[in-house]
């Protein structure tokens, strides 16, 4: 089967645009520094308004929040931190009331250590639920079982006393991995995608899906010869064994039927790993594996033309037949964009995500502009930074509280909220944004508004126009709509590259620049501002 022919109708998800919600930091209701889902159900008209169709939630389950509900100990109730299990029955009648989808993130590959589970496979040698996780002996000299390294340093194997075994744990010591082998786990966690799908939950974020199954004998990784001091120690080897196996796919299958058992909704896998086996995810034609791979090329990319216009090509080619494509440009794991493009870029990137094809996901906060905030070491939260204080990125730099207001605590919090807000807040607020023409929430609105009413910008073909130095040109062109993207990269005016042809006399139908009564611009006569961008409409139906 294909996703363009048998499953296509109706595919949401290719349309419309994700907004990932990080619950700590969006909006607290009872006043303990951290954000909840009656805040997410207070902030639901902010959402609707900002033209967003479905948002995603980072965990929201029973947690001790060792990783900040990254490690689950219970996947069927939601941690009191947030509310409770009508708390969230109300928020996703009411986002479907509000024409929103809701997405929830499952966490496959790794529970916590409190989860019921754990607390009986580690009981014996003999548990009836040793084999859900993944316990070795000791090597021949009483070490580890293998070289694997933790994704947050330090080494994957925690020896544990009782049974005189080690069990191994990607992440944090407190996050044992299940043995996704074990035909018991699979069906004990599909029962639990069940559970949620039965409820109405619109689909699932899959997280580190690419890490479930790792080699049967459990081989050593080999040493990285690019390694340099100073990365993450992960870096060290090469995550050859560890994680990718080719067994990978059946299981990604078996999870797609699951999904496939329920009407519309959608499966997103996060995966890092190199474009080619990144791709291989979307599964036979599309059918066997996410809908969604995640792409996070532009997260990782240096913010020039260049290097952007080459890895726009380098994945649209990539793509199998039936794999719809998506953008990301920030997440609760990476440094901002306009961390990482800069403020006067944060317009142009917002036009990149919402104008390139495929499904884009928003990450809250990027929409007024939040960048790095500064953490003091006494408050750092993030478990990885706290491990590997020299080698990484401060995760908790991009899950600042949103800013709602100039009021106290932005409007985040009636205390202190548990991280910093941004030196700025007073200013960079969704309030005082929200009344500024020009602003970047102003200019994300208008872009999603226009989105919208645009097919060939959801289902219109990609090809490049123009790259240089500072200049970035590409049209999407959908049977005679054809709209021309042109972003100015640079902090000096630049003027547009000569126009195809079927540009001439086309006009300018979307300034970054919030104009009243805009002039009608000849396109081939623009100048763009310092960090501005247009879209200009071609074809037949030039003006
Ligand atoms: C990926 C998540 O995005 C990250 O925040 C988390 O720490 C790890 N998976 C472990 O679950």
């Amino acid at each position: 089967m294909n996703m363009g022919s048998l499953r296509r109708e109706p595919v949401w998800w290719r349309d419309e645009t994700i907004y990932q919600i990080y619950p700590r930091s969006y909006q607290d209701c009872d006043a303990d520094g951290v954000g909840d889902l009656p805040g997410i159900l207070a902030r639901l008209p902010y959402i609707a308004e900002l033209g967003v169709d479905c948002f995603w939630l980072s965990p929201i389950f029973a947690s001790p929040m060792d990783d900040f509900g990254y490690d689950v100990a219970d996947y069927r109730s939601i941690d009191p931190l947030f509310g409770t299990m009508d708390d969230f029955d109300a928020l996703l009648n009411a986002a479907h009331s509000h024409g929103l989808k809701l997405v929830l993130d499952f966490v496959p590959n790794h529970t916590s250590d409190r989860h019921e589970w754990f607390r009986e496979s580690r009981g014996s040698r003999t548990n009836a639920k040793r084999n859900w996780y993944i316990w070795k002996d000791p090597a021949p000299d009483g070490g580890p079982p293998n070289n694997w390294i933790s994704n947050f340093g330090g080494s994957a194997w925690e020896f544990d006393e009782r049974t005189g075994q080690y069990y191994y744990h990607a992440f944090l010591a407190s996050q044992p991995d299940l043995n996704w082998r074990n035909p018991e786990v699979r069906s004990a966690m599909f029962d639990v995608l069940r559970f949620w799908l039965d409820k109405g939950v619109d689909g699932f974020r899959v997280d580190v899906i690419w890490h479930l199954i790792k080699d049967a004998e459990f081989r050593d990784n080999p040493p990285n010869p690019e390694y340099r001091p100073g990365q993450p120690e992960i870096e060290k080897n090469l995550q050859v064994h560890s994680a990718d196996q080719p067994e990978i796919h059946d299981l990604v299958a078996q999870m797609r039927d699951v999904i496939e058992e329920y009407d519309n909704r959608l499966m997103i896998g996060e995966i890092y790993l190199p474009l080619e086996r990144m791709v291989r995810y979307y599964g036979e034609s599309g059918e066997s594996g996410v809908h969604l791979p995640f792409n996070f090329q532009l997260l990782q990319c240096q913010w020039e033309p260049k290097k952007i216009a080459g890895l726009v090509k380098e994945y649209e080619a990539a793509l199998p037949e039936g794999g719809w494509p998506n953008w990301v440009l920030s997440n609760h794991d990476q440094p901002r964009i306009a961390a990482r493009a800069g403020a006067r870029q944060a317009g142009i990137a917002a036009m990149l995500l919402l104008t390139l094809r495929g499904t884009p996901t928003l990450y809250y906060g990027d929409e007024i502009g939040l960048a790095e905030v500064d953490i003091p070491p006494d408050r750092i939260q993030d478990p990885w930074a706290r491990q590997e204080p020299d080698a990484s990125f401060n995760r908790d730099k991009a899950r600042t509280p949103m800013q709602w207001s100039s009021k106290e605590n932005a409007g985040f919090s009636g205390t202190q909220p548990w991280l910093p807000l941004s030196q700025d807040w007073r200013e960079r607020n969704v309030a005082q944004l929200d009344e500024q023409p020009g602003s970047l929430l102003r200019l994300y609105k208008r872009l999603l508004a226009f989105r919208k009413n645009e097919p060939a910008l959801r289902d219109g073909a990609y090809r490049e126009i123009h790259v240089g130095e500072t200049m970035f040109a590409y049209e999407r062109v959908l049977d005679k709509e054809r709209l021309l993207v042109l972003l100015n990269f640079s902090d000096d005016p630049v003027a547009a590259p000569p126009l195809p042809d079927s540009y001439r006399g086309g006009t300018v139908v979307f300034s970054s620049e919030e104009v009243d009564n805009p002039p009608e611009q000849d396109a081939a006569a623009i100048t763009l501002r310092p960090g501005a961008g247009v879209i200009v409409r071609g074809g037949e139906n030039r003006s």
